[in-house]
């Protein structure tokens, strides 16, 4: 059986990147959540779902890299951030390791600006009408902020599109579940696909989204690509049942 600690994307550039790499470009978000985001894309790739991707909140680029090394030939990365926090040299630092982690010019689309005055048609005509496969939303974490960036980035999703959230079910941000359940009772086209459970506090767990046609497809893959990942229990979203994926998945022994 594979050791649930060992878990891996299956995409060979993903995977030396989060061996070599990932932990020395500064950021937040798991090891674990970035190599199942990213076999969630080898998974698109395998069911032909194409398109871009996309971040906001990119910070110095560590999560955006690992999502970059699994696009496929012509897809994009966009890395959205107001690049100001905690001073504006994070906006080179980004650049700089994409470019020590060869992402090349090309396949990046940099963009310093703030989410709060976007609409979903600024989006799109920075991809240049393409659309969004895969979104990563780990930018300000309010419940309005993170209930305007849904909102901003579904209408940029192609069919088979997913929807990753950081930082659900932070002791710092307990918020941000409210405005992920008010965001389902808005689309009930869209559902949860599974959790990514956290590495640490800092590393947080992720929701990750799609829509309702796609749930078992997606599902019936990640059964069987990370079975070792599986915890048994699963989480309840009452009525909706789905997946949680963690690097610990014992049970309490009571015998
Ligand atoms: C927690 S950090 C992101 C970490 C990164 N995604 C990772 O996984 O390592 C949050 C980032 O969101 C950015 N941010 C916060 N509010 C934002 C907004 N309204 N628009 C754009 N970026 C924002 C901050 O500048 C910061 O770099």
């Amino acid at each position: 059986m594979t050791d649930p600690l060992e878990a891996r994307s299956g995409v060979a550039a993903v995977d030396r990147y989060l061996a070599e790499d990932y932990r020395t470009v500064p950021g937040m978000s798991s090891r674990f959540a970035a190599a199942i985001t990213c076999g969630l894309m080898r998974i698109q790739s395998r069911l032909g779902v194409t398109g871009d991707v996309a971040e906001i909140g990119a910070f110095e680029g560590r999560f955006l890299i690992a999502l970059a090394h699994a696009l496929a030939p012509g897809e994009r990365a966009l890395g959205i951030d107001r690049f100001d926090w905690p001073t504006p040299a994070v906006l080179d630092r980004f650049e700089e390791n994409c470019r020590r982690h060869a992402i090349a010019p090309e396949r990046r689309i940099t963009w310093k600006a703030d989410t709060a005055g976007m609409r979903p048609q600024d989006v799109t005509a920075r991809l240049g009408g393409g659309l969004v496969r895969l979104f990563h939303i780990d930018g300000e974490h309010t419940r309005a902020a993170l209930t305007h960036d849904l909102e901003l980035a579904t209408p940029v999703m192609c069919d088979g599109g997913i929807l990753v959230l950081d930082d659900m079910l932070h002791p710092g941000y307990p918020t941000l579940v409210l405005a992920v359940h008010e965001y389902l009772q808005r689309y009930p086209e869209m559902t949860v696909l599974c959790i990514i459970d956290r590495e640490s506090v800092v590393a947080a767990s992720k929701f990750v989204l799609c829509g309702r046609e796609w749930f078992e497809r997606y599902e019936a893959v990640l059964l069987e690509d990370y079975k070792a990942n599986i915890w048994p229990m699963g989480a309840n979203f009452e009525p909706h049942w789905c997946l949680v994926l963690s690097l610990d998945t014992a049970l309490p022994d009571f015998s």
